[in-house]
């Protein structure tokens, strides 16, 4: 979390969630309990924890317009939709209890969602318990199929290692055309080139090519597809967590599942690629900077 988010969490953002504790709902709607195996007391807990540290944001009713929202350009979730964005599914599929775990436990990078690794696994626990009676209608389906980690081809093998990188890099400039929404990170003639190579013509390519794209989500808000170079991952940029988002996809927004279109070399590769790219990791491994890359801007004006 940057200072000023933690100044604003901490001025702002925790009366409201202090002063919510105080107000308690009608029973919980136990609906739940028909189709799901969850027990009346892990809602109950859930529900204490839900009112306890995360209805200031989210909102009683779990439309995530608790009285901090207004303080966020991120929007808290809405969890009445039913739609969760990083989970190890193909997105826009029923997450399992374990995707809602961990993002509970790790916090959204970039975002004022907090980690909440110091509650206890079972409070957690029930707070996906309790989060899941917001929406029931999606939660009445089984979740979608569990989407695996493959073997990663190149692991252990440095020089190997470096190949992923610029394999990913053809990849993402090629045949996915990621820069549709992120930014590119090859100059136009090089794009063209991993073009032909998957025999595909070459083209002319706008000014917003280094730019990121801003798109709508479900949930009505617009949001940015990440410039790698400048902003933090929200889910993580270990590289098993990469190859999980970009194979699942995010649920509710643009980003696509590249689940069974790319082969899982690809996959890998891409991963490998993009965290070449992130600042998550303090300095950038990657060849080129920000800077640089915008600077690629001039081949096009
Ligand atoms: C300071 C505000 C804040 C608090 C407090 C907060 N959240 Fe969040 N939460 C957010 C925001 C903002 C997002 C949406 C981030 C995004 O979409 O990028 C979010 C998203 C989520 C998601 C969705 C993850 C996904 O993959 O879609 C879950 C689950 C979640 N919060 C659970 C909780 C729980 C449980 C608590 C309390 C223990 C909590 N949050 C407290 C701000 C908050
Ligand atoms: C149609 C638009 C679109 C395309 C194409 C697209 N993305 Fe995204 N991507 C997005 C959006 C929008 C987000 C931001 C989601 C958010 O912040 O909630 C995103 C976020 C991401 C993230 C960050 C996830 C995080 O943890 O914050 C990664 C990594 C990513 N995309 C990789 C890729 C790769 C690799 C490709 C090509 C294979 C690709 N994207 C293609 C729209 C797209």
């Amino acid at each position: 979390m940057k200072n000023s988010n933690r100044f604003i969490l901490l001025m702002f953002v925790l009366p409201f969630v202090m002063l919510s504790c105080n107000e308690y709902t009608e029973d919980i709607d136990l609906k739940m309990l028909a189709s799901v195996d969850v027990t009346e007391e892990q809602l109950i807990d859930g529900r204490e924890a839900y009112q306890t540290y995360c209805i200031g944001c989210h909102g009683e009713n779990g439309d995530g317009k608790g009285p901090a929202s207004k303080f966020f350009v991120i929007q808290p979730r809405d969890f009445t939709s039913g739609v969760y964005k990083f989970a190890s599914v193909a997105a826009g599929e029923v997450p399992h209890d374990v995707d809602i775990y961990n993002a509970i436990d790790r916090g959204l990078a970039r975002s004022s969602m907090p980690s909440w690794k110091f509650l206890s696994a079972n409070t957690k626990n029930a707070l996906v318990a309790y989060l899941k009676t917001f929406s029931p209608d999606t939660f009445s389906e089984p979740p979608g199929a569990r989407l695996s980690i493959p073997q990663n081809p190149f692991a252990g093998d440095e020089e190997a290692e470096l190949e992923a990188v610029e394999q990913g890099k053809a990849v993402y400039h090629g045949f996915t055309a990621c820069y549709s929404c992120h930014p590119s990170y090859a100059s136009p003639d090089e794009i063209n080139s991993y073009r032909e190579d998957i025999g595909q013509p070459a083209r002319k390519y706008n000014i917003d090519l280094y730019e990121e794209k801003y798109s709508e989500t479900v949930w009505g808000d617009t949001i940015v597809a990440p410039d790698f170079l400048k902003r933090k991952l929200k889910n993580g940029n270990d590289l098993q967590t990469l190859l999980m988002t970009i194979q699942a996809g995010i649920g509710g927004t643009a980003m696509p599942s590249w689940a069974g279109i790319l082969p899982d070399e690809d996959l890998w590769a891409m991963a490998y690629f993009v965290r070449s790219l992130s600042i998550q990791q303090g300095t950038p491994q990657g060849k080129i900077s920000y800077k640089e890359n915008q600077e690629l801007k001039k081949e096009i004006e």
